[in-house]
């Protein structure tokens, strides 16, 4: 079985999955998270050695009050949780986004989990938050712009073209190698901005599962679709 190095999961179908239950939207993200943790466990057994989940995009400010809260609540407790399972498996833990959008509070946690996760090479976890693909590309693009006002990319941009390597090298990615699979739940078919530019040559999978019912078989299953494909195109393999 060729195993991806990088799996990305766009985590969507908790609110729905909660609304069948008769309970609110929130209690999805609830069980979510446990799924999560469950599933980041799974992955990181199987030997996948990128892992990349969308929790919150620039976007979900929008929803209710109510929401927004409970999700940043879990986020702050997530993060506290996973530091023991980030040392134990020597697990790099890294948030993609706009952390500077996140509450200061979060913003301390993120630092610190980054900093005492920083040194580890098994695995590699991104957790996207206040994240989008296109908000990345231009905050990517001022740090390189500003850059290259102050003659610090001089020798980069000698030949007139910005290579894509230079480019990608300031996404919030940078340095972490593109995905091999994508797999969505919640039955939408689209990728909603997450890593527009890192998943040029991503296998997408898509499964009619709310992510709470997401478990090992259905994870088996797209590992198994993405077995089956011809990976031939571009320099993807
Ligand atoms: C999409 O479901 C999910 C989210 C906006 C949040 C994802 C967050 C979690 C799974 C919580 C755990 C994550 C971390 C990092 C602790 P939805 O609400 O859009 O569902 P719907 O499409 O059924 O409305």
């Amino acid at each position: 079985m060729n195993l991806p190095n990088h799996i990305a999961i766009i985590l969507d179908g908790n609110g729905r999955w909660a609304k069948r239950r008769g309970m609110p939207r929130s209690y999805g993200h609830i069980v979510g998270t446990d799924t999560l943790e469950k599933m980041c466990n799974h992955i990181a057994d199987l030997g996948v050695r990128y892992l990349t989940v969308y929790a919150f995009s620039t976007e979900n400010w929008k929803r209710a009050e109510e929401e927004v809260r409970t999700l940043m609540n879990l986020f702050r407790k997530y993060l506290k949780r996973i530091e023991k399972s980030a040392h134990k498996r020597e697990m790099r833990v890294r948030i993609i986004g706009d952390k500077t959008g996140l509450p200061e509070d979060l913003q301390k946690r993120i630092a610190e989990l980054e900093k005492v996760t920083d040194g580890y090479s098994k695995m590699d976890f991104q957790i996207a938050l206040n994240y989008g693909g296109r908000d990345e590309i231009a905050r990517a693009m001022t740090r390189l712009a500003n850059d290259a006002k102050n003659g610090l990319l001089d020798e980069q941009l000698a030949e007139g073209k910005l290579q894509e390597s230079l480019l990608a090298s300031y996404l919030d990615t940078g340095g972490i190698p593109d995905p091999d699979l994508l797999i969505r739940t919640g039955g939408e078919q689209r990728i909603s901005n997450f890593l527009l530019w890192q998943m040029a040559y991503t296998e997408y999978y898509f499964t009619d599962l709310a992510w709470p019912d997401f478990d090992e078989e259905a994870l088996q299953k797209a590992i198994d679709y993405y077995n089956g494909r011809d990976r031939r195109f571009g320099d993807a393999k």
